[in-house]
């Protein structure tokens, strides 16, 4: 072992593991797009197959990126170097940070969006809105120049604030703290919704799926929202593995953050459905779903003052647990690969990521001429990261683990070097080494249109 990885940090206790782990995971994925995506894909279908996608390609997919991580106990690209002890899988480390850039050059302005809404709950400026009103405030306040900016920027420094503070004190701390919270109001916003007259519509198009529904398009949204949702494809559960004990039980924990993750995003369904078809909102709406539908919300419940502030700062919590985790892959591997001090690195990394968030945020409103291949910057990074990148990382990853490195070691590094019991290995190993990389092969196929069928 190099002095360097000893003077590693490791997360704490093992409630903390899964803590940072489920905080790296659940966030503006789980509560802002997962709603939005299964309303433009056919609610109940897009919740199967989404739900398909995490158990049969999410975990054995997290699984193996915390045995990558945790057994060579590096970044994301060194990790490769590392197992392989040569060069040529590192680039799949570098894919991964590069993603974790363009994601968070988006994600850092939804992040401030909810920051935007906290200031308006506390200003009670929902009340007496109609949802047209909430949606004409929305797009004006997404696409002024500073305003957005200004919040970006609060996020961006926040994040790096978190982040210097190191990983067991600041990523462990917040993220074991908050995240019960946000499941606390998540379930009393679900049942103001649902109780909402037409509420139970709502849940019928969530729960109740149309199986001619399913297109290649949504399988490919459902599968790029999988990997979005858990962290997957880009390094981050191999960053965090690295920061794991021995005792850790990977597969368990794993597990156990798929659950918590889909939970939360059905629970933000349920949250969020009832109330579209109670309000009268088209479900297809997009992005600003949750930001016009929740506070729609708010003015129809006892105490909906106090709920308002309190969601959307759990939103910028739950937002703060996963932009850390995504920019911990990039400072991870510079300071790392490159032996520069963390600290350099998380203010250049900053700076460049704000540069990244104000393209982005432009986009939407006062430069929408920044637009490539007919999609607003902001939509193209989305698109791209989570359509494209995280599912040929998740390929990549599959490869490498099912086919270019020793099941042996690997059967080691999950067993907690025998420890534990590995009966459900051959079933894994067949998921990582033919499901997973086939899967994706064939929905990425599937929507370039090269299959016959
Ligand atoms: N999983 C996070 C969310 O659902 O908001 C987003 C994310 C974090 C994606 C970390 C990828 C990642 F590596």
């Amino acid at each position: 072992m190099t002095s360097q990885s000893q003077k590693r940090t490791k997360f704490g206790s093992k409630f903390g593991v899964v803590a940072a782990a489920a905080g790296s995971a659940v966030g503006l994925g789980n509560i802002w797009k997962f709603p939005y995506e299964a309303g433009q894909n056919g609610g109940a279908a897009f919740l199967l197959v989404y739900i398909c996608c995490v158990f049969l390609l999410g975990i054995p997919v997290m699984v193996s990126e915390f045995a990558i991580g945790r057994r060579a106990h590096a970044n994301v690209s060194g990790a490769f170097r590392k197992l392989t002890g040569n060069n040529r899988w590192i680039g799949v480390g570098v894919l991964g940070a590069l993603t974790a850039f363009l994601i968070l050059s988006f994600y850092f302005v939804v992040a401030g969006w909810s920051l935007e809404y906290v200031a308006q709950a506390v200003s009670n400026n929902f009340v007496g809105k109609t949802p047209t009103d909430l949606s004409v405030a929305f797009t004006d306040f997404t696409s002024d120049t500073y305003r957005p900016l200004f919040w970006t920027a609060i996020f961006v420094l926040l994040t790096a604030l978190v982040l210097l503070a190191g990983v067991e004190k600041g990523i462990e701390r917040y993220s074991k703290l908050l995240m019960p919270f946000l499941a606390v109001i998540l379930i009393l916003l679900s049942i103001r919704s649902v109780t909402m007259p037409n509420g139970i519509e709502g849940l019928t198009f969530l729960f109740k799926p149309d199986f001619s529904k399913i297109t290649p398009q949504v399988i490919l949204s459902a599968l790029g929202q999988a990997f979005f949702s858990l962290s997957l494809g880009m390094g981050c559960m191999i960053t965090y593995g690295s920061y794991m004990r021995k005792s850790n039980n990977l597969v368990q924990t794993a597990v156990q953050v798929t659950i918590i993750d889909t939970l939360v995003a059905i629970l933000a369904g349920v949250a969020i459905f009832p109330a579209v078809f109670s309000l009268g909102i088209n479900p297809a709406q997009g992005p600003e779903l949750v930001f016009v539908t929740l506070p729609g919300v708010f003015t129809h419940m006892p105490g909906g003052y106090i709920f308002a502030i309190l969601f959307f700062m759990l939103l910028a919590i739950a937002a703060i647990t996963s932009t850390i985790s995504l920019q911990e892959v990039i400072v991870a591997y510079i300071s790392e690969e490159f032996h520069l001090s963390r600290k350099k690195v998380i203010a250049v990394s900053s700076l460049l990521l704000m540069v990244g968030g104000v393209l982005a945020s432009l986009s939407l409103g006062p430069h929408s001429n920044l637009v490539i291949n007919g999609k607003p910057l902001f939509e193209l990074l989305d698109f791209v990261t989570s359509k494209l990148f995280l599912p040929f990382g998740g390929f990549l990853i599959a490869l490498f683990v099912g086919w270019f490195y020793k099941a042996e070691y690997m059967r080691d590094e999950i067993s907690n070097g025998g420890k534990l019991n590995t009966s459900f290995f051959p079933v894994y190993r067949f998921l990582i080494r033919y499901f997973v990389p086939l899967a994706i092969l064939l929905i990425f196929c599937n929507e370039l249109g090269l299959l016959p069928f």
